[in-house]
């Protein structure tokens, strides 16, 4: 990678005593710090409303650091000049007369990232007061997802936001896109010309993207209720996947080439007519059952659950990509909550050999996988068919691995976390790894499309434990095509 070259700015988090600052924002930039990522004068505004806690709000940030960070990557000396570079501003985000305030503490010559781990109906009043406040010329905005619920919620956002700040300036959040494994996809593909040569319906009979999640709701029942699995994980994280497998080679790596050919797929999405939803969708809703050998309540018993609610923990779908490369090459996709492991795979599927000239009985094992995990245990695996050793064992097949782990290969000392390569690209203004405006909303009409054909028939979430991988109508949805999960144990 070329050389990153350390800018200083000002990193305002409006928001700066939430969930999300506490557990991640904050602990990225501790990191970024010790690793010298953040320059010298780079200064940190921890912006939120008072809200009368007996505690100081930097003894707040300093007691959930240390105990987000591990102890090993803890260090003393980087927590001082941390800290230095730590004020806090107590301030209502929508009243125009704190942000003199905040002016005032921003000074005169840096960039201001200003950071909106906020519900997004604050965004478009926070950025009409850094207009006021003659701000908005230097700022990048960061918007943390959800931005919306559908695509008219989302372009109210997307328009508030937009009065001020042109779209160079604006960062969406996809946290995914911060993952080093994810980033990955595209050096696997476009910097190895033999992948690429394979990369389409004449080769590849078709793909799996699995994100799946051990945690349940972890007291976010308020949002995640009104959400579902399909707002909450489809429309950003793996459709976004799906864009990076299958996008065509964008013609450099600026972040509107990459962008422009990410769009094209999401626009080519086929719609789910809603007499397809039987075949093609599956929701799912966990009850209780075992994780790790534990007991975990079922979705309707969580803390502050509504007892009737029909929100989906689980989705597995069946989606086309109506253009040249993709006709006939379904993506099957699949994500939920309580599952047996927290586990992020992609498996490409090679069709096998045009003229197959070895045992019939053989015959099963033939075919290529391109494994790409993601997460945990990061590394790609290309399964290729040799000849079993031995005398004995004639021209027996088998399949094995050519295996390529990122831990063990680059002597990693610990993966970065998604958040702390994110915040280090705003601080550089590179807007690579952040979603466009017309990707947001090309996802939006597409996931608001299946929403729509659920209400109308009504379909509610099929039960599944807890530890298992979804409802056994998700086993039938790939089983319609004759053929399975790879890999569920
Ligand atoms: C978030 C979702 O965007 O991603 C959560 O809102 C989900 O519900 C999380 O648990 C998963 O992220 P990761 O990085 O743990 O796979």
């Amino acid at each position: 990678m070329p050389e990153v070259r350390v800018l200083p700015c000002t990193l305002a988090l409006f928001g700066a005593l939430g969930d999300l600052a506490l557990r991640k924002l904050l602990p990225a930039l501790y990191q970024l710090d010790r690793e010298d990522l953040l320059h010298r004068d780079t200064r940190i505004l921890a912006l939120a409303r008072d809200d009368g806690a007996s505690e100081e709000p930097l003894a707040t940030i300093e007691r959930r650091l240390r105990q987000a960070v591990p102890a090993k990557e803890w260090d003393e000396a980087v927590w001082a000049r941390f800290q230095s570079r730590l004020y806090h501003l107590s301030m209502d985000f929508l009243d125009a007369g704190s942000y003199q305030a905040l002016a005032e503490l921003v000074g005169e010559e840096k960039t201001l990232v200003a950071y909106f781990a906020t519900a997004a109906s604050v965004f478009g009043g926070i950025c009409e007061n850094l207009a006021a406040a003659g701000l908005a010329e230097r700022t990048r905005v960061v918007l943390e997802k959800p931005i919306g619920h559908d695509l008219e919620s989302s372009r109210a956002v997307n328009d508030a936001v937009a009065r001020f700040f042109p779209e160079n300036r604006i960062y969406r959040i996809d946290h995914y896109l911060g993952k080093e494994t994810v980033q990955n996809l595209i050096a696997l593909r476009f910097a190895n010309s033999l992948f690429e040569t394979q990369w389409n319906q004449n080769h590849i009979s078709h793909v799996e993207i699995t994100v799946a999640e051990k945690v349940g709701i972890e007291g976010r029942w308020g949002y995640f209720d009104k959400a579902g699995q399909l707002r909450d994980m489809v429309q950003n994280h793996l459709l976004q996947l799906l864009c990076l497998i299958a996008m065509d080679p964008p013609a450099d790596l600026t972040a509107d080439s990459i962008r422009d050919e990410k769009v094209k797929v999401l626009r080519a999405l086929e719609p789910i007519a809603p007499e397809q939803l039987a075949t093609r969708v599956v929701r799912g809703q966990y009850t209780a059952g075992y994780i790790d050998g534990k007991a975990v309540p079922g979705y309707l018993s969580e803390e502050n659950a509504n007892p009737n609610s029909d929100a989906e923990t689980f989705v597995a779908l069946r989606v086309d990509i109506r253009n040249w490369r993709w006709s006939g090459v379904p993506f099957y996709l699949r994500t939920g909550k309580r599952m047996p492991q927290k586990h992020s795979q992609i498996v490409i599927h090679f069709k096998e050999p045009p003229h197959y000239i070895f045992a019939p009985e053989q015959r099963s094992l033939i075919s290529n996988r391109l494994i790409i995990r993601l997460q945990p245990d990061e590394g790609i695996a290309l399964q290729v068919m040799t000849k079993d050793q031995g005398l004995g064992k004639g021209m027996q097949l088998r399949t094995g691995p050519l295996q390529l782990n990122f831990s063990e290969t680059f002597q990693t000392a610990r993966t970065p976390d998604a958040y702390e390569r994110l915040l280090l690209e705003v601080t550089q203004g590179n807007q690579n790894l952040f979603v466009r405006k017309d990707e947001i909303e090309a996802a939006w009409k597409w996931c608001d499309g299946l929403i729509d054909g659920w209400g109308r028939l009504g379909e509610e979430p099929k039960p599944y434990p807890a530890g298992s991988w979804g409802p056994q109508a998700s086993v039938a949805l790939i089983a319609r095509d004759g053929r399975d999960w790879y890999g569920d144990l």
